[in-house]
């Protein structure tokens, strides 16, 4: 088999914390009259607090000084960790649950590759918090997607080179990052039909597919 390892990003790949994101950027956007809806969160995806905070005041006709960005971050991050307070093991779907312990029965090595400083809190939460063999996030990493960074970082803790991993990825910049890094990539949900994505998921299970 060609792929030793499997990175995946977090965040609308493993669990649907990307809905919580959306509710929190929503609701700080409302209160700053910002226009923001789902289309316009599709560009967040993948992308880093402070880059998701830049595009989200575009549409603002107020220009932000760079404590005020700060503070608006943190008050996104505190609305966003209440939303993630609530979640559990139940928030791991019966798709990627199943699709996990078999991978897990596998020789390939696991990893999480994602732009977000509450990935160890989320795996905490939906009970994954010693599942992967290597965890490279958003603490670990001065670019975010579409940087290759985290995706290099990942497949250097799991000791393979890009070549020989595949990224499971949700977002366009993720996908980007994936094939910057040299790596193949398998695209689901929002970003299912990017053409730079060697596979297109209908569902979690399909990385089985892939790794035939
Ligand atoms: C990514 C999400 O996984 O993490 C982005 O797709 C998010 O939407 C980014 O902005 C950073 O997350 P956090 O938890 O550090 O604010
Ligand atoms: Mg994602």
């Amino acid at each position: 088999m060609k792929y030793r390892g499997v990175i995946f990003d977090l965040d609308g790949v493993i669990c649907s914390t990307d809905e919580y994101h959306y509710l929190a950027w929503k609701a700080l956007a409302d209160r700053l009259n910002i226009p923001f809806d789902r289309e316009r969160n599709n560009l967040l995806r993948g992308v880093s607090r402070a880059a998701s905070l830049n595009i989200i005041l575009e549409k603002s006709d107020q220009t932000y000084t760079d404590e005020e960005k700060a503070a608006l971050a943190e008050e996104k991050n505190t609305l966003y960790r209440e939303l993630l307070g609530n979640m559990s093991t139940t928030d791991l779907s019966d798709d990627v649950k199943i699709t996990l312990e078999a991978l897990r029965k596998t020789d390939l090595k696991l990893a999480i590759g994602s732009s977000s400083k509450n990935t160890p809190f989320i795996l905490e939460r939906i009970g994954l918090g010693n599942f992967f063999d290597a965890i490279a996030d958003g603490n670990c990493i001065t670019h975010s997607k579409p940087s290759p960074e985290v995706f290099l970082k990942a497949a250097e803790m799991i000791s393979f080179p890009p070549q020989n991993c595949l990224v499971v990825e949700d977002a366009h910049a993720g996908v980007e990052a994936a094939i910057a890094g040299g790596f193949d990539c398998a695209a689901i949900g929002d970003a299912r039909d990017d053409e730079q994505a060697r596979w297109h998921l209908s569902r979690f299970s399909d990385i089985l597919k892939c790794l035939e």
